[in-house]
């Protein structure tokens, strides 16, 4: 399993807000909402749809393109035309820091 990494401070995503970031190689969703930071990754199951574009409402990102819904808590697919989850990845906040652990998945 990898290391938490350093990705951002607490104040540089607004809440509720988002950020795609590239940790480990890999593309993902930090989300900040209700003062928690979650992140799943940045890949809609349903055909690869970039769902850090998607808008977010309390814990649900919706995909982009065919508005698949997910939760940011643990990336259950919730309405079609999805149907597997996505990846979700560690979070942890130190002081000001936020920190991002990747799920080898
Ligand atoms: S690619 Fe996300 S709903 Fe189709």
């Amino acid at each position: 399993m990898s290391d938490f990494i350093a990705v951002c401070t607490t104040s540089e995503i607004p809440d509720p807000g988002k950020q795609t970031l590239e940790v480990d190689d890999r593309i993902v969703v930090l989300f900040h909402v209700g003062g928690e930071f979650f992140c799943i990754d940045d890949v809609c199951t349903h055909d690869g749809g970039p769902l850090g574009e998607g808008e977010l409402s309390d814990h649900t990102i919706a995909c982009p393109r065919h508005f698949a819904k997910f939760d940011i808590r643990t990336g259950k697919a919730l309405t079609m035309p999805a149907t597997v989850d996505t990846v979700v990845h560690d979070v942890k906040v130190e002081g000001d820091k936020v920190f991002v652990r990747i799920n080898d998945q």
